[in-house]
């Protein structure tokens, strides 16, 4: 069972003017791979309160998996990959490169997501875009690998096999 922290980071809805449904929509799709999301918060577009919020998750030693949404676009606010990259160990650019590559096919915008993957201690940390259907559409493309990534960043030493 994966063990799911999720992050939605937006100004508007950290004050109460947005619904939050991106972040019910993760939780949904992580259903999908039977995940469980025991934690779920919505911060503003803030560097500093995001990446406490990160260090705390994924150094509890009870969380696998983050999943953010928002912020990774070109606007002055968004700031979530530049606090991703703060606190992750290692990056993982090619779960990144699949979402923007499988997005562009969706729509041209995807090209202007900054979102950013990576490792950090055991815990994988995921950007997402904020809207609901790049949620969908992102988040739809690294679901299959999900499962694995995790157990192979938290020490699983099986070989590799084709799938
Ligand atoms: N990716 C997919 N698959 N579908 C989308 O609708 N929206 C794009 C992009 N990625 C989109 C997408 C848009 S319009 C923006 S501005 C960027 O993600 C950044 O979004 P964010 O600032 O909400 O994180």
């Amino acid at each position: 069972m994966i063990r799911a922290a999720i992050l939605t980071l937006s100004d508007r809805g950290s004050e109460g003017l947005r619904e939050d449904e991106s972040g019910k929509l993760i939780a949904q799709l992580l259903g999908r791979i039977e995940a469980d999301v025991s934690h779920a918060e919505i911060l503003p577009d803030d560097g500093p309160l995001i990446v406490s919020a990160l260090r705390k998750l994924a150094d509890s030693g009870t969380i696998d998996l983050i999943v953010t949404t928002g912020g990774t676009g070109v606007s002055p606010r968004d700031v979530t990959p530049e606090a991703t990259r703060e606190v992750i160990d290692r990056e993982l650019p090619g779960m990144a490169e699949a979402m923007r590559a499988e997005s562009m096919k969706q729509t041209p915008h995807a090209m202007l997501s900054r979102a950013v993957a990576g490792v950090r201690g055991r815990t994988l940390i995921i950007n997402l875009p904020g809207s609901p259907r790049a949620v969908r559409e992102n988040l739809s493309v690294v679901l299959p690998a999900l499962t694995h990534a995790i157990r192979k960043i938290q020490g699983d030493k099986a070989d590799c096999g084709s799938k």
